[in-house]
């Protein structure tokens, strides 16, 4: 850093457009995030004191030590944005001076997130700022008529110079700011361009470090791109205290927030929303989202409790297999991670014998979600089996649980809250491993249920959903039709 300062010569280095990286030379393959190609020559920010590696942030606050027991530890109060969907996975609202990155691919619906969750705010009094360098004020209007986001405390400027940003963030002291979207936002301090690594860099920093000497919370929105022609939210995810990534497929109406990383409060949850005419709409009941096209009777399909963070959400698995046509059998799979089904496949070959190795195999998420966790495995399982022996699954039957490589159940997490999740939507089998099984009846009820209750789920106090724990796949097969 000393040596830098001396420097006065504008330095160039290299810097991967997808994850920040630096380095004095051009490579072909990121050391950080392992892309290819990304690199690209810039200006090192020498205006901003060295935009230089990851997590150089300057947070000097307090310029002594202090103990750590006399740190006023007040997390503040949260802002609750309205959103049920939202709040769970901001992790009970919004942290005052909180930079949260909210990134997903163009047209996703980030734009029309942020200027929901602001009305949201705006109509519950608090003044609130959407700062915007893609579109123009009468884009945002129209926009914002279409979805009724029209507060008069809703406050629009259309600037993509950081320093007036700043200043004007400064002179409105808003309770809430979007800058949609950080690619746009443009720091004359340096001579690159917007979008580039160095100016998203500088301008989150500073963004960030505003929001935490101001106390207003910042959300920046990042645009995924594939072809790197402008810096991924990569570059931000370990400069700002939450990331959320915001996804769907354009077929689908349904659009998820995830939260990646979260400073204050749990990761992995999930916030489901619905496309619609006039604007996202909470899904407050995914399940009974994802379950509602379900073929009743038909081969292949098997429901699954999986957990998204603290949340049970039902979701079907369908499966194709047929006989294949030529000497490669194909794997097409959507949804789930495909060396798991060709793992699972070579399971249920060897031991069940069921000989899928000849066999085509196409397996889907319903509605176009993709999970990745284990609890999934006896849903491939029963899916492909399913499918295989033409058998159709008994009705009202969920499974869930990890399969092991010598065709064992293996247990899983919070077994209690999938089979209870199944129950309210009216399934009345569930088979899972055998140890969550005992370790349902060991643990008393009551302490898995608060977080029933606290995430707003009804819940199903009769418990009427059989049980049915397995330990192997031979056992599966048993009950399973
Ligand atoms: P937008 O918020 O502009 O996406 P992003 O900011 O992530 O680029 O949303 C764009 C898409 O959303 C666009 O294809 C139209 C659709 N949309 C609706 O279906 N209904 C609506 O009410 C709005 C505002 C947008
Ligand atoms: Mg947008």
């Amino acid at each position: 850093m000393s040596k830098r300062s001396v420097d006065k010569k504008p330095r160039t280095a290299f810097f991967c457009r997808n994850c920040g990286y630096d380095s004095p030379k051009w490579l072909g393959k990121c050391p950080g995030c392992g892309e290819w190609n990304a690199f690209v020559e810039e200006e090192w920010g020498e205006a901003a004191g060295g935009a230089g590696a990851p997590g150089r942030m300057s947070l000097s606050f307090s310029e002594t030590p202090q103990p750590i027991a006399d740190i006023a530890a007040d997390e503040g109060e949260r802002l609750r944005t309205g959103m049920a969907e939202m709040d769970r996975v901001l992790g009970g609202g919004i942290v005052p001076g909180s930079a949260i990155l909210v990134g997903g691919d163009p047209g996703i619906g980030k734009s029309t997130l942020l200027l929901q969750l602001l009305q949201n705010l705006a109509v519950r009094g608090m003044k609130v700022l959407y700062i915007t360098g893609e579109e123009s004020a009468r884009q945002i209007k129209l926009r914002g008529k279409r979805v009724g986001a029209e507060a008069v405390n809703l406050l629009v400027l259309v600037e993509i110079d950081l320093d007036s940003m700043l200043r004007q963030i400064e002179a409105t002291r808003p309770q809430a700011v979007v800058v949609d979207s950080i690619q746009t936002v443009c720091s004359a301090a340096l001579g690159s361009a917007p979008g580039s690594v160095g100016q998203v860099r500088e301008s989150s920093e500073r963004l960030i470090i505003q929001a935490k000497k101001t106390g207003i919370p910042v959300f920046l929105v990042g645009h995924v791109t594939k072809d790197g022609a402008i810096a991924g939210p990569k570059v931000l995810e370990h400069m700002v205290d939450t990331v959320l990534y915001f996804e769907g497929d354009g077929g689908h109406a349904y659009r998820i927030v995830r939260g990646i990383k979260n400073r204050f409060g749990a990761t992995n949850e999930i916030g489901v929303f619905e496309m619609r005419g006039d604007g996202l709409r909470e899904v407050a009941n995914p399940s009974a989202f994802f379950l509602a096209e379900r073929p009743q009777q038909a081969a292949g399909s098997v429901v699954v409790p999986s957990l998204e963070g603290t949340r049970p959400i039902l979701i079907e698995i369908q499966s194709l297999v047929i006989a294949t046509n030529f000497g490669m059998p194909r794997r097409t799979v959507i949804g789930v991670d495909a060396n798991r089904v060709s793992l699972l496949a070579a399971v249920l070959d060897k031991v069940c014998g069921l000989h899928l190795s000849n066999h085509d195999i196409f397996i889907n998420v319903a509605g176009g979600v993709k999970v990745s966790e284990p609890a999934i495995d006896l849903g491939i399982v029963s899916s492909l089996a399913s499918s295989f022996l033409d058998r159709v699954v008994a009705p009202g039957t969920v499974v869930c649980g990890e399969v092991g490589l010598a065709g064992e159940i293996r247990g899983i997490s919070r077994a209690d809250i999938r089979a209870r999740e199944a129950a309210r939507l009216g399934f009345t089998r569930c088979l899972l491993p055998y140890t969550a099984r005992t370790e349902r009846e060991g643990a008393a009820a009551t302490t898995l249920m608060p977080s029933l209750g606290r995430d707003g789920v009804p819940m199903d106090q009769r418990e009427d959903i059989d049980l049915i724990a397995i330990r192997t796949l031979g056992e599966l097969l048993q009950s399973l039709f």
